[in-house]
């Protein structure tokens, strides 16, 4: 290793944003990593993938569930001034932010794997300065972005012969709550949002009668349960659909176990209904559940038509707590959606078969009517350009519900 190189000002050394596709990724790269080497001395931190190397762009990235490991803090022990020039840090934040709002346009990435890698690296840095700040900063300094999903709305979500569907563009308010986050916390993996949750959002809008979102299907008024709901992509999108699908009055509960994560995941759900008040409006609200020792009183106290949950599958136990929930929470005849991610690197290798093994064949979980809950089938989704982190490799579709 050669010596440390000299960090150069973030105002005097940062391409300017206009020009970065004119920039060889290298550069870009190698720009990032001084950010990092500057501003993220930090022993753990929201890193997915700390390592400083531009030229050596990650193949899978961690997911940063967890990261717990010690983090390699390199050449951090240079530009203590620079790091403290409040100039210089707005500076970077303001490059950092518009980098990130602009990322997913730049043609100047040779591959999905290094775009993901710089916007790992630009995140982490940018969640560095919110962390660091403490609490008068969160507001101006929280993320928050539009997503818009087309809602198909014609012959059941499924185009045929070319013919022209009705559709309607959805959209969906989330603030990741990275700037309030306990940097020391590492369970708060809620507070953003990951790609299964994106890629169920998609195909319920692209496709909804593929996952039974009719009317026919769920009838006027359905109880939907979301587990692990992290910033409520996959609830608040269903409570925007229902209404146009001819579901004006359900009752969708997103749930999850972590405060920070529900609080935040509250602060979504009423900024993305509280316009909403005076149409037909489903009922959305959000309740504590922690699988492990789920607490099934009010508002949990009725079964559910349909279980939905997104990632939520990273941990040896989850499967078997899930399902147990599920056994609780499901109506017979409802359905359990369940999106695994798989990730077949590190401490996850191995996690995503642990569906199978603890839904299938387990004769224990008979409900009153003999009815024993399965997986009645799976599809596989490959992950998408632009969706998803490094390490994750596809994606699982279950469709759980009770057999005979
Ligand atoms: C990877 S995040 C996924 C969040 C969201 N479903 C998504 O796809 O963006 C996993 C979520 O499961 C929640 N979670 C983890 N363990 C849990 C438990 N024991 N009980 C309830 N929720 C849990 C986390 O707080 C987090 O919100």
């Amino acid at each position: 290793m050669g010596p440390a190189r000299r960090l150069l000002p973030p105002s005097s050394s940062l391409p300017a944003i206009r020009s970065l596709n004119d920039q060889p990724e290298s550069f870009i790269l190698s720009a990032l990593s001084d950010l990092y080497s500057l501003y993220c001395p930090l022993p753990t931190s929201l890193a997915f993938q700390t390592n400083s190397a531009p030229k050596d762009p990650p193949v899978a990235a961690d997911s940063g569930y967890a990261s717990d490991n010690d983090e390699d803090t390199g050449e951090c022990e240079q530009g203590f001034e620079l790091r403290d020039d409040p100039y210089e840090r707005a500076f970077a934040e303001r490059w950092l932010t518009s980098f990130l709002g602009r990322v997913e346009e730049l043609t100047c990435f040779e591959s999905e794997d290094s775009q993901q890698y710089a916007i790992d690296k630009a995140s982490c840095v940018l969640a560095s300065f919110f962390c660091e700040e403490g609490e008068e900063n969160i507001e101006d300094t929280e993320i928050t972005r539009d997503y818009r999903f087309t809602l198909n709305l014609g012959s059941g979500g499924v185009k045929e012969h070319g013919e022209n569907t009705k559709s309607e563009t959805i959209t969906v308010q989330l603030t990741d709550g990275l700037a309030g986050r306990d940097n020391t916390d590492h369970t708060d993996v809620g507070l953003q949002s990951w790609g299964a949750a994106f890629i169920f959002t998609e195909l319920m809008c692209a496709a909804p009668a593929c996952l039974n979102i009719t009317k026919d299907a769920l009838g006027s008024a359905p109880r939907i349960i979301e587990l692990g709901a992290g910033t409520g992509l996959v609830g608040i999108a269903l409570g925007k659909i229902l209404p146009p699908l001819g579901v004006p009055t359900s009752t969708i509960i997103a749930t999850d176990f972590h405060p920070t994560v529900l609080a935040n995941l509250e602060a979504n759900i009423i900024k993305n209904f509280a316009a909403q008040r005076d149409s037909p409006s489903p009922s959305i609200r959000v309740a504590r559940l922690d699988w492990q020792t789920p607490d099934l009183s009010s508002p949990l106290d009725k079964q559910a038509d349909v279980l939905v949950a997104t990632d939520v599958i990273y941990d040896p136990e989850h499967a078997v707590w899930l399902r147990d929930c599920a056994a609780r929470m499901l109506k017979p005849g409802g359905i359990f959606w369940l999106m695994l991610t798989v990730r077949t690197t590190g401490k996850f290798e191995g996690i995503s078969n642990t569906v199978r093994a603890s839904f299938n064949g387990h004769d224990g979980l008979r409900n009153p009517q003999g009815c024993v809950l399965t997986i009645l089938d799976e599809k596989r989704f490959a992950r998408p350009s632009g969706i998803g982190r490094g390490d994750e490799s596809e994606y699982r579709l279950f469709r759980i519900g009770w057999a005979s």
